[in-house]
């Protein structure tokens, strides 16, 4: 019998996780605790956009694989892997809830010799302060009885040039025989591994990554505003910059950063930095351009509009966080949508990953992009650059755009460039 992995959370990263674990040849079970994803995969249907139904059917209708909502099937596991989220308390501290909650449902069914990996992004410390004193509730000893492991996911939905396996995969453990037995799970499933000595440089890998990225953004979009103001292309300046062979690395500017991870994971490190007596003004500072971002988009959307057009009507592209995915988890087109709500303006989107949304207690249904549809509004605003919408038709049939992504190629008189 191939030895078992159990994957909790069967979301964005445990579902292409659990299917890269069966493809590596291990029994996999993922456990979670949502009755509609398990409804979803007991009738073959795809909840997420990186797999097509027919993936789905053909990874439930594999006898290595198993799904359920019940933690007792964790019991003949050699490995549990935690994928469960890590969102915000009130917009700002970490909530840990999910996780402690998956954690103690294990509890009663964890067995010596079992590893148990947290790959949820969190603040460094999370594994050794509230992952080992939970699981030793159990009576097992860490590193003699049980084996912890932290492993960042680096996953990145919608993204077609790396296959999961391909992402270098960070692997950590609390004792260095935690670690060794991560690295014989991971190993057979993962092209490379790179083993970090603690836990705790293996969390701050991630939340350095993703803080990274934040900074950086953010920096982009104050820059865009600058550029703007100064009358500079800011993209053919990326462009030119980028030609630099050392040095310079391309960030672009955009609607604002959403998503699960780029604008949550850098504040679980300013928490943490806090709880220490320290503060992190780069952190706060890009927290405050990218919050006013959805402001400055919906400011540039007026100016651009004629002084005539009294109540306009917008239609968004886009309203996933990011293109090719179907996750609005904190992505900016909402609340761009509801500030043009606000002003009594009307609003409609297109995104064919999101058919309907309720926004300010009003359901709105996505619309298709037909040349008299796409007349009747006064101007599309592209929000989310979505690899199969046909730009140039947008450019042929629209009355005015406001493009926040640099996907219309080319110069119009109606287009107008972030
Ligand atoms: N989405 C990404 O691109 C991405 C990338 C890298 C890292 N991460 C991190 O990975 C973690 C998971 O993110 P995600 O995007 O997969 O979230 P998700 O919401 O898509 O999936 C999490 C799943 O866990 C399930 N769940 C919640 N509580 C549970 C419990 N007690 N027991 C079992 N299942 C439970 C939920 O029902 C959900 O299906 C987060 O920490 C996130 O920051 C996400």
């Amino acid at each position: 019998m191939a030895t078992k992995v159990a994957v909790i959370g069967l979301g964005y990263v445990g579902l292409p996780l659990a299917s890269l674990f069966h493809k590596s040849g291990y029994d996999v079970v993922g456990i979670d605790v949502d009755p509609r994803k398990i409804k979803s995969l007991d009738k073959g249907e795809s909840y997420l956009s990186d797999f097509t139904d027919k993936e789905i059917k053909k990874l439930t209708s594999s006898k290595r694989f198993s799904y359920t909502t019940d933690f007792q099937s964790i019991q003949t596991a050699s490995a549990i892997i935690l994928c469960v989220p890590t969102p915000l308390k009130d917009h700002q501290y970490p909530d840990l809830s999910y996780l402690e909650s998956a954690t103690h449902a294990l509890l009663p069914f964890l067995k010596k010799g079992q590893l148990v990996v947290l790959e949820s992004s969190t603040f460094p410390g999370t594994t050794e302060e509230v992952l080992v004193p939970l699981l030793q509730k159990s009576g097992l000893i860490i590193g003699e009885d049980l084996y912890i492991g932290y492993s960042p996911e680096r996953i990145d939905p919608g993204n077609k040039d790396f296959t999961l396996a391909e992402i270098p995969k960070v692997v950590s453990g609390v004792t260095d025989r935690c670690r060794e037995k991560t690295v014989s799970i991971y190993e057979k499933a993962f092209h490379k591994l790179v083993p970090v000595d603690s836990p705790r440089i293996a969390e701050m890998t991630k939340i350095l990554e993703n803080t990274q990225r934040l900074v950086n953004i953010s920096f982009m979009n104050e820059m865009s505003q600058v550029c703007h103001q100064l009358g500079i292309d800011i993209w053919q300046v990326i462009t030119a910059a980028s030609t630099k062979p050392y040095g310079f690395t391309s960030y672009f500017p955009g609607p604002g950063i959403g998503g699960h991870c780029i604008p949550v994971d850098p504040l679980y490190l300013k928490w943490k930095a806090n709880q220490e007596n320290l503060d992190t003004p780069f952190i706060d500072l890009a927290k405050q351009v990218n919050d006013a971002q959805p402001s400055y988009i919906v400011s540039r959307l007026e100016k651009a509009l004629s002084k005539e057009v009294k109540n306009p009507s917008i239609l968004l592209i886009g309203l996933t966080y990011k293109k090719d995915v179907n996750d609005v988890r904190e992505s900016v087109s909402i609340p761009i949508m509801e500030q043009i709500i606000d002003r009594g303006w009307s609003v409609d989107y297109h995104d064919p990953f999101m058919e309907d949304i309720l926004v300010k207690d009003k359901q709105f249904k996505g619309v298709q992009l037909e040349p008299d549809i796409l007349a009747n509004y006064d101007a599309v605003l592209i929000l989310t650059d979505h690899s199969h919408i046909d730009y140039n038709h947008l450019v042929e049939h629209s009355k005015l755009i406001v493009d926040t992504r640099n996907c219309i190629k080319g110069h119009y008189p109606h287009v107008i460039r972030l």
